[in-house]
């Protein structure tokens, strides 16, 4: 484990992030942003299954509003969150939220950059920047209509409405919902299935689900084409069919 506002636990096939100011909801800030692209560095040299976590029973109580009132026009336009979420969204191999408590403003924002979201029985997710005169600017207002509809995310983002988890459940926001103890289980359960298929098949199933519709299906017969080449694609049929010719 490091110490910082980035706890990174590193395994063979998975790394556990963990947002670490628990004395301040684990808000983002300039720190935690500069942990997360140093992080994504890694993961995009070393793909693996990113899980990302919040410490002390919160995921993120948003990006730091201390910092974010300081900021202005030119730190606006440098869309110093969106990059970051960006970047955690293109890693080469999935990445799942475990989302404990709040996930709200920047916090929801990252939430929404993952794969795979799963939440605690406490979740608290949503958008109130408006509330806070500024806009949501580090991706709720493409990545939450691509995730929930362009109704339910207007009608989030317009009135900085905080859902439940039985509401984020109900409308797809996340997947599975499960008691505070159970979540990281819940989510290396995640991983563990991951773990289980041909990496390389993952890598590019993330590049074709995140590939615009204009593209598809060309793209998908590219990426097909080389998994068709594969020694571990021969490999892992021949296994399947062995094993039917065996029983
Ligand atoms: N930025 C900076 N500091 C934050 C923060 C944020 N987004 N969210 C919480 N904190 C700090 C509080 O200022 C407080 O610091 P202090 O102890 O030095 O005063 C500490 O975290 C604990 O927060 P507190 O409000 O006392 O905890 P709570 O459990 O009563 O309430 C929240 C939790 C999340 C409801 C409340 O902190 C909150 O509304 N935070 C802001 C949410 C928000 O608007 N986020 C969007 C930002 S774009």
């Amino acid at each position: 484990m490091d110490a910082g506002p980035l706890l990174i636990d590193r395994r063979d096939d998975r790394v556990v992030a963990t947002l670490h100011r628990p004395e301040k909801r684990n808000a983002i800030d300039q720190a935690m942003i500069d942990a997360l692209h140093a992080l994504c560095d890694e993961l995009e040299r070393e793909p693996r299954t990113l899980v990302v976590t919040g410490s002390g029973g919160s995921f993120a109580a948003g990006a730091d509003i201390a910092q974010l009132r300081e900021r202005r026009a030119d730190d606006a336009r440098r869309g110093i969150n969106a990059h970051a979420f960006i970047r955690v969204r293109e890693l080469p191999m999935p990445v799942i939220a475990a989302i404990d408590g709040y996930a709200l403003g920047g916090g929801a924002e990252l939430a929404y950059a993952a794969d795979i979201r799963v939440a605690s029985t406490s979740l608290k997710i949503g958008n109130p920047e408006t509330g806070l005169g500024i806009i949501a600017a580090a991706g709720a207002t493409w990545r939450l209509r691509e995730i929930v509809g362009d109704a339910r995310a207007s009608e989030l983002l317009l009135t900085g409405r905080i859902l439940d988890a039985d509401e984020a459940l109900a409308i797809g926001l996340v997947s599975s919902v499960h008691p505070s103890d159970g979540l990281l289980a819940a989510a290396h359960a995640i991983a563990d299935r991951i773990a289980a298929n041909d990496p390389l098949a993952t890598r590019y199933t993330k590049q074709a689900l995140h590939a615009p519709r204009e593209r598809h299906p060309e793209i998908d017969g590219e990426l097909q084409a080389e998994l068709f080449e594969s020694p571990e694609k021969h490999r892992r049929m021949t296994a399947f069919l062995d094993k039917r010719a065996a029983r």
